[in-house]
């Protein structure tokens, strides 16, 4: 029997790229040039399984392609807020991503960059490498404490939760959640977290916000001017979700005018552009959304895109199925 036609949009670890060789008629993206709206609409024309990321932006003009030959999207990483949902399941396009491995990475991501905005560790970088220097002084760049303060997490799914795991555990912080899904009574007795019923009822009561929803649809611009006034001033936004969650324009009000403290972004609202001001704010962490980017975790994420399509081309209901 012939093996399943897959392309990959993206490189991938070796090691999983390796793998898909073993299994699959695969073609490669050797030179990591992102593929354009053309190529994406040849590859489900020609591939049993296309297998994107979430840079690759597969809308419905991708997917209503005439003669469509692809049965399944196997993408690499556990959003799918890039791909046009509808859209697949009017094609009958079975849709995976890769949730799990990815959590603990992503939550330490957040966990970095909520100690770096609250202990200037950027600022301070700069400071030394500036040669600005001038040595230890009782006052020089005084941060937030982190250990004992409370944290709102907006969301409370698998990133979340590790993250409320590594700051209530680690750093003795309070747990705040809103969640419109919330998990079971035991897992927010687990870190003693209080719910709240409203995102502003979160916001104006901590030190720190991590956002950890999904981006697109009703969560687009969800923190806005109005909910980032609801803040404390002295309070730090941290962003490992997606860009858009976040009306960045209002955030670069809010940080410049003192409505809150400052924020530690690792994904923006139109990636990898970023909001021209936020490059020259001191009180700003900005990371190129590595989120998942361990070795471990990347390598991990790709076997699991292989584990589902092994499932699928088995005719059995691949794990991570999303629709
Ligand atoms: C994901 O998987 O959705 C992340 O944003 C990439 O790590």
């Amino acid at each position: 029997m012939s093996k399943p036609k897959v392309i990959v949009t993206r490189r991938w670890p070796e090691a999983v790229e390796n793998h898909m060789k073993e299994l699959f008629d695969v073609q490669l993206n050797e030179n990591d040039v992102p593929m354009n709206a053309d190529q994406l609409r040849e590859a489900f024309q020609t591939a049993d399984a296309v297998c994107p990321t979430v840079s690759d932006k597969i809308d419905v003009e991708v997917i209503n392609v005439d003669n469509m030959k692809a049965k399944v999207i196997g993408n690499f990483g556990v959003g799918f807020n890039h791909i046009d949902l509808d859209a697949a399941k009017a094609k009958n396009l079975v849709v995976t991503n890769t949730p799990e491995v990815l959590t603990d990475c992503t939550a330490d991501t957040a966990m970095t960059l909520m100690l770096m905005t609250a202990r200037r560790a950027g600022e301070g970088e700069r400071h030394v490498r500036n040669k600005e220097w001038t040595g230890w002084r009782p006052t020089h760049m005084m941060g937030t404490k982190v250990t004992g303060k409370k944290l709102g997490l907006i969301g409370f799914g698998r990133i979340a939760q590790a993250m409320a795991h590594k700051s209530h555990f680690g750093f003795g912080m309070k747990i705040y959640f809103y969640d419109p899904f919330p998990p079971s009574e035991e897992v927010i007795n687990k870190y003693g977290a209080i719910q709240c019923d409203t995102v502003e009822e979160v916001l104006g009561q901590v030190d720190f916000v991590t956002l950890h929803c999904p981006g697109g649809g009703s969560n687009t611009n969800l923190i806005n001017a109005e909910r980032l006034a609801v803040m404390k001033d002295s309070a730090i936004l941290i962003n490992t979700a997606r860009g858009d969650v976040v009306d960045e324009p209002a955030l670069v009000e809010a940080l410049k005018n003192g409505v809150i403290k400052a924020a530690g972004l690792d994904v923006f609202a139109k990636e990898p552009q970023v909001t021209e001001e936020l490059l020259t704010m001191d009180n700003v962490v900005l990371l190129p959304h590595l989120g998942s980017a361990t070795l471990d975790t990347r390598i991990a994420m790709g076997m699991r895109v292989v584990e589902n399509l092994n499932a699928f081309f088995a005719g059995e209901p691949p794990r991570d199925r999303v629709v």
